[in-house]
């Protein structure tokens, strides 16, 4: 892949992915360039030639992980020039549920609006005590637009999205654990990092393909009644009897040994 980005870096850190959006300056602000990077880059990873087990989304420095959509870039843009730039937001937000691994969002400082919206997009998210999280748009007097009217509600209730949305209010570290938007929380961005990655490594001793499949599904029933969902989980749960994961896996069991999966 070329790794040679503008406003993101992405390298590979013991067979996992560690993507930064890197506009320091801007508090990581999610500009056209940003989005379109972070779109060749993940559109890259979803072959997953580089066998990655998991990834970790952060932002540079220590003040923010992502401090919204650029303001200055969107108070120029047409109707026409917002929805494209939702959409290609959106498809980010896609691309990272897609992706056939885990993604962990390490949130230090603020996550507003888009920031917000880009966390909520990952498998989970892990925070430090500073972390601020919001859609605060009506304040700027738009709405989000890379997916938090839709993704908030679902992670923490529709009412109390709503009275975050509306308010513009900040959730802070104590309430964000409370309500489920953050799993785990850090004293230090440093210690937040290698606790993601021990989560990760201790993820990737299961099987790569059944870890990919659960996320697809979960995500996949997301947007379905629970009796879609059920099917689309049937099938898959038979599906993945024909994988060679699977016969380790249960084998391993029957001779009391540690399984050895090849994602295969
Ligand atoms: N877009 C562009 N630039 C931003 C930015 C953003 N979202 N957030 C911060 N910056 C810039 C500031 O303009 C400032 O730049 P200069 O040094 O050139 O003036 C720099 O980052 C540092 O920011 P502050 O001086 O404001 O830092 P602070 O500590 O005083 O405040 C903050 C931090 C509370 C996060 C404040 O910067 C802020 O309110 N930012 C905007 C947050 C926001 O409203 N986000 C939602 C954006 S809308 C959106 O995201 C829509 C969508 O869903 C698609």
């Amino acid at each position: 892949m070329n790794t040679k980005f503008e406003t993101i870096t992405f390298e590979v850190k013991d067979g996992f992915g560690v993507l930064t959006i890197n506009r320091e300056k801007s508090l990581n602000a999610l500009n056209s360039l940003v989005h379109i990077e972070l779109r060749d880059c993940l559109s890259v990873l979803k072959d997953n030639d580089l066998k990655l087990r998991g990834m970790i989304l952060t932002g540079a420095g220590e003040k923010a992980f992502i401090a919204g959509a650029d303001i200055v870039e969107m108070s120029e843009m047409t109707s026409d020039e917002a929805y494209d730039f939702a959409t290609l937001g959106q498809e980010n937000t896609l691309l990272m549920e897609e992706l056939p691994f885990p993604i962990i969002a390490c949130v230090n400082g603020f996550a507003l609006g888009g920031g917000c919206e880009m966390a909520m997009s990952c498998d989970f998210i892990y925070a430090t005590e500073s972390a601020v999280f919001g859609q605060p748009e009506v304040k700027l007097g738009l709405i989000p637009g890379f997916g938090g009217t839709q993704r908030l509600s679902k992670l923490i209730g529709r009412a109390r999205a709503k009275e975050v949305m509306y308010t513009g209010r900040n959730i802070l570290i104590d309430e964000a654990k409370e309500v489920g938007l953050v799993v785990k929380v850090f004293k230090t961005k440093e210690e937040m990092i290698s606790g993601a990655m021990e989560t990760l490594k201790k993820i990737s001793f299961n099987s790569p393909l059944a870890v990919g499949l659960a996320k697809h599904v979960m995500n996949a029933g997301n947007d379905l009644t629970n009796v879609e969902g059920l099917e689309i989980e049937a099938r898959q749960f038979g599906e993945i009897f024909g994988s060679e994961d699977m016969k380790e896996g249960t084998t391993a069991f029957v001779e009391k040994r540690k399984p050895v999966f090849t994602g295969k």
